[in-house]
């Protein structure tokens, strides 16, 4: 069966990870989570004392990061790891959410992100996840989805995940985290969240995860067929 590429863009914690990750069981494609990367290299930022404003210094910085996905069995999606060591925990603790955003709007993060991101496709077969995936990433991509959800459901779904692995959390916390990524991811200059043109709206605020699957694996299908006929 023809291999295509998979674009799913949108706002944080609308379920976009969850989605591509069954998504890419199902069609036994390669799941690739964007966020996971823009999150890793905050991490080095973090742990090496960047300032994100400093172009030359990021530049500098960003040649000391190599990036890499390693497949988990126990999981069964792809865990990163930064210059080899694997973070996949370490990227979601929120120092790492609360700067994020302001990282991944350098220019220069951005080139890094965009150019690794691109060579992951070239084989096609790929499902990834993101803000600018349909957009910038892979303009071409056969199918894109953007994903939404009612902002309420959205906060209740990003505290029951993140309550589990940090009891001190509250939930106005998550609110202001998510409310402030989504304002600086769509309003920077260099590629920002917005729907592309030819994309799909899934808004999942109501769907259990086997309604939207089925939603969004026919619209694979679909795809498919549509490109056999041409
Ligand atoms: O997807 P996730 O919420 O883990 O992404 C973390 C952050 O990484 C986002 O809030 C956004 O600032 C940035 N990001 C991005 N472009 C992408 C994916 C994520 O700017 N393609």
């Amino acid at each position: 069966m023809k291999k295509i590429i998979i674009t799913l863009d949108g706002y944080s914690s609308c379920g976009k990870s969850t989605l591509a990750k069954q998504m890419a069981r199902a069609l036994n494609y390669v799941f690739i989570d964007s966020g996971a990367m823009y999150r890793a290299i905050t991490l080095y930022f973090i742990a090496h004392a960047i300032d994100y404003t400093n172009d030359s210094a990021v530049q500098e910085a960003l040649k000391q990061i190599n990036l890499a996905f390693d497949y988990n069995i126990s999981s069964g999606s792809s865990d990163i790891l930064l210059n080899g060591r694997n973070v996949e925990n370490e990227i979601r603790e929120m120092r790492v959410s609360n700067l994020v955003s302001d990282v991944a709007a350098n220019q220069y993060v951005r080139e890094f992100g965009v150019a690794q991101q691109q060579q992951m496709g070239l084989q096609k077969g790929i499902v990834m996840d993101g803000r600018d995936i349909g957009t910038t990433v892979f303009p071409n991509a056969e199918l894109k989805i953007f994903v939404t959800a009612d902002p309420a459901i959205r906060v209740a779904r990003r505290y029951l995940e993140l309550s589990a692995k940090n009891p001190g959390i509250s939930k106005e916390e998550v609110q202001a985290n998510l409310a402030m990524r989504d304002e600086i991811d769509s309003t920077r200059e260099f590629s920002p969240l917005r729907k592309a043109d030819d994309a799909v709206v899934l808004d999942n605020s109501h769907l259990t995860r086997e309604e939207q699957l089925k939603t969004a694996l026919q619209w694979v299908n679909d795809k498919i067929n549509s490109l056999a006929v041409l």
